[in-house]
């Protein structure tokens, strides 16, 4: 009989997990203590921009015409663990507030709540980036307070926002941390399609499979804060970040990706992950260990002040009282309406403080902006920001930012000097349209 799945917390993660397990063929019950998110998945809505997530849901969720009905939802813990034979637990896990510290209290909720609810034979996974140490301990509280059979296992996930759905149905690898060989067949029974297709499955301890994930995160991190520390030495020495990324990427050992110098990494999980790290990492004493990560976290963090220094500049050099500031982009990536620890809101936050008279636009992220800094001015297009705009700032790489014409922008200005905080624009194709264009680390003309 085919394996019932439950997935435990439909953010991001959860959403698209669930999603994606009905596309694998399981039976599927996605649970999520907020009544409204739950209100919203049974109708096929999810409630963020996920590109694909929606049409996949649709697919599946029971009750919608021509779905195959595979996926349903709830918020009841006692159907979650009359249901599943494997629980996913895909809560999030911020970092803790005024500390570096990761909050568990979610997770820590999710294994409560769910533990005495197994009453038969179960396999529950946890998926959430958890500092090492927690699956021995949430194994510990399974042994104790659930009924049935049950067992437990880790299996981090690393799928980026924007692609979720494909990095979840195609996964560049899958990690399982196991204690036996019943936990490993049936995790590879749930996983045999993409490791049919190729995909490498690594089994592991329970420590080394959390350790993947925050290691993987501290990499892509510091090799993001490495390219921007060599914007800095180009800028100072006049070479070209964007051409010394290129010619080091051509290395195979080194590698072209994750080589884009500019206002640095944001989002929900980069920063909050090596920040949490760190403090783990002191918490067991190696805590030397990963004192890099101190500096590749202040690099990233200087990417932003800089970012707002290079704006004063541009409007005169003094202040930025009465100046008009356009900022394209809020998201801290494209493709997701995410705005979490977004480089592009903080520079926007920070020359707000200053007195400058900020406009922002975004393709997704403006109700999620608007909620977090409600005193920006908002514009609904690329054009109507910029109108008027002493500085025009390029903060987030969307692909509509890429397409926009320059000559036709350069008329609604009142001064045409962009500054390319994603060197994702093409020098030439502005300045030929007369703008004074500038990006982190490369020359100036
Ligand atoms: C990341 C990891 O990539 C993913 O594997 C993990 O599961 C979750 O964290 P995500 O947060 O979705 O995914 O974003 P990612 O694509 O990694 O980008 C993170 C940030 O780095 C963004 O703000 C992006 O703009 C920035 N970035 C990325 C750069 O500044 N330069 C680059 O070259 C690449």
């Amino acid at each position: 009989m085919a394996l019932k799945i439950t997935v435990i917390g439909t953010g991001y993660l959860g959403a698209t997990h669930a999603a994606a397990m009905a596309e694998l063929g399981f039976e599927v019950l996605g649970l999520d203590v907020v009544p409204e998110k739950i209100e919203m998945l049974a109708t096929g809505r999810v409630p963020m921009y996920e590109p694909g997530l929606e049409e996949l849901l649709r697919k599946h969720v029971a009750g919608i015409e021509g779905s195959t009905g595979r996926l349903r939802f709830t918020t009841s813990w006692e159907e979650v663990g009359e249901f599943g034979d494997v629980h996913f637990v895909c809560v999030n896990t911020p970092q803790k507030h005024g500390e570096y510290a990761c909050d568990m209290s979610y997770v820590d909720a999710a294994f409560a709540s769910l533990a005495p609810r197994l009453t038969r034979p179960a396999l529950v996974v946890g998926k959430s980036t958890v500092p090492v140490g927690s699956a021995d301990r949430l194994a510990a509280l399974l042994d104790e307070r659930a009924p049935g059979d049950v067992e437990l296992a880790w299996n981090p996930e690393f799928l980026r926002e924007g692609f979720a759905v494909d990095d979840t149905l195609h996964p560049d690898r899958i990690v399982v941390g196991v204690r036996s060989e019943a936990a490993e067949k049936l995790l590879r029974e749930v996983y045999a399609t993409p490791v049919a297709e190729g995909s490498p499955f690594v089994v592991t301890d329970f420590p080394t499979a959390e350790l993947v994930k925050t290691a993987a995160n501290s990499f892509l991190a510091t090799k993001i804060s490495f390219i921007n520390a060599m914007a800095e030495v180009c800028e100072a020495a006049g070479g070209d970040v964007a051409k010394l990324a290129e010619a080091i990427g051509h290395d195979e050992r080194i590698g072209k990706k994750f080589l884009r110098a500019g206002v640095g990494f944001g989002g929900g999980c980069l920063p909050k992950d090596i920040r949490a790290f760190m403090a783990r990492a002191g918490e067991l004493g190696a805590d030397q260990a990963l004192t890099f990560l101190r500096e590749v976290d202040s690099i990233n963090m200087r990417r932003r002040g800089h970012m707002v220094e290079l704006a004063r500049e541009a409007v005169g050099g003094s202040s930025f009282l009465g100046k008009r500031v356009a900022v394209l982009g809020a998201t801290f990536k494209p493709d997701s309406d995410d705005v979490r620890d977004s480089p592009a809101l903080n520079v926007a936050g920070q020359i707000h403080l200053q007195g400058g008279q900020v406009t922002v636009y975004d393709p997704k992220g403006m109700d999620n902006a608007r909620r977090l800094f409600p005193t920006l001015g908002y514009a609904d297009s690329a054009p109507e920001a910029v109108r008027g705009a002493d500085v025009v700032l390029h903060l987030t790489e969307w692909r509509e930012f890429r397409d926009l014409d320059p000559a036709e922008l350069g008329k609604l200005v009142t001064t045409p000097i962009i500054l390319d905080g994603r060197n994702a624009l093409d020098p030439d194709q502005w300045r030929e349209a007369g703008w004074t264009y500038r990006a982190m680390g490369r020359p100036r003309a």
